[in-house]
């Protein structure tokens, strides 16, 4: 059977074999070729997973294959870039990585090459399809827990490269009202990274992560619309939580879920609900949440529709994540819409007042 559509996949390292793996999961889609500089790389993903060309760069694969998806799994700083030279060839779909860019003028690039070419844009803050958030979300509709008042979510990593999904997955939860205002904190001090977390290997000579400069740990507190706030713990100055966990305030009850990876025995979910003497566990099995945020991508493809994990909520996450910068820069509490479009932190670190 022919596939429908034909994917190409923009860097082959750690994050893209999950990719891979979901669309292959996923009927009618083929995953055709894919680009990176790595020989090696290029060798292994030819050799051992079996894709038919690879390129060692984006511009020939995009130029020699007829995609309709492809997916950008570079480090963030590369990500409006190839957003560009993808949504130009005339792509129907783009997958990016999160975070979505380094900074807000980088998402907007991405917005407009994306809109110039009526391509259907996404980020792959995938855990708006966990199982565990879904039934919380689930739970939280129903009224179970009464209104909502404050979320924390809690990541050891920090803000772009874990704070997104777990700002994104508040956003979600909360039903996506806007942020009003955000004040945060960041602290500078050297890691030392004696666990090695990914995306460090500049670290001894640039003392980037992912191609971007990161804080030690932060803080944020955002307001949102209705009345809910958010509070973001991650580095050094989050709680000992399971990483990409949450806990969920409401005016008649609570709801706790796990990180990725619970202990044995460790619930997915717990909550104290309305009319019930006691913590309840509902199910909630580990789902692949990649492969259903593709399946709906075909969706929106084939139907039309917004999808959950569209460009323009990703931008309003990464606006408040830069917010959180700006308030340390500023010391000041950040009323939203943010105005600047460079990265505060970047900024903050180029003056030299970090
Ligand atoms: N959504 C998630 O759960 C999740 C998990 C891990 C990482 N990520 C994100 O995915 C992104 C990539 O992370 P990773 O851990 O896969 O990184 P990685 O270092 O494992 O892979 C990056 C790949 O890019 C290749 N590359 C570098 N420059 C290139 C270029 N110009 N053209 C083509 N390929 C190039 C490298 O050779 C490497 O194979 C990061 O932004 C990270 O934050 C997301």
């Amino acid at each position: 059977m022919t596939a429908r559509y034909r994917v190409g996949i923009i860097a082959c390292g750690n994050i893209a074999q999950l990719h891979l793996r979901s669309y292959r999961a996923v009927p009618g889609i083929e995953v055709v070729a894919g680009a990176d500089v790595s020989p090696q790389t290029r060798e292994r993903w030819q050799t051992e997973l079996g894709i038919p060309r690879m390129y060692a760069t984006a511009e020939e694969m995009l130029e020699r294959e007829q995609l309709d998806i492809v997916s950008i799994c570079t480090w963030p700083p590369l990500r409006p870039e190839m957003t560009e030279l993808a949504c130009a060839r005339g792509v129907r779909a783009v997958v990016a990585e999160k975070p979505m860019a380094v900074d807000l003028a980088g998402c907007d690039r991405m917005i407009a090459a994306a809109e110039r070419a009526g391509t259907v844009l996404i980020v792959h803050h995938q855990r708006r399809f966990r199982s565990r958030f879904v039934k919380a979300k689930e739970l939280i509709d129903s009224g179970a827990i009464g209104r909502v008042e404050q979320i924390n979510v809690y990541n050891g990593g920090d803000i772009l490269t874990s704070s997104s999904h777990m700002v994104d997955t508040m956003s979600y939860l909360l039903g996506d009202p806007p942020a009003e205002w955000v004040i945060g904190q960041i602290d500078r001090r050297d890691p030392g990274f004696t666990n090695r977390p990914i995306g460090l290997q500049q670290w001894e000579e640039t003392h980037t992560r992912y191609g971007h400069h990161v804080e030690t740990g932060a803080l944020g507190l955002i307001q949102f619309e209705g009345g809910a706030r958010g509070l973001v713990e991650c580095g050094i100055v989050s709680r000992p939580r399971p990483g990409y966990s949450a806990t969920i305030y409401g005016t008649d009850g609570m709801i706790e879920t796990s990180g990725d990876r619970p202990e044995p025995g460790e619930p997915w979910l717990r909550a104290r609900i309305k009319g019930e003497p006691d913590w309840i566990y509902p199910d909630a099995p580990p789902n692949e949440a990649t492969q259903a945020a593709f399946e709906r991508l075909l969706e929106v493809l084939e139907h039309g529709g917004t999808h959950p994990l569209d460009m323009r909520m990703a931008r309003r996450i990464h606006e408040i994540l830069m917010a959180i910068y700006e308030s340390s820069r500023r010391r000041a509490r950040i009323d939203l819409p943010l105005t600047v479009t460079e990265s505060p932190l970047e900024a903050m670190i180029a003056a030299g007042d970090v």
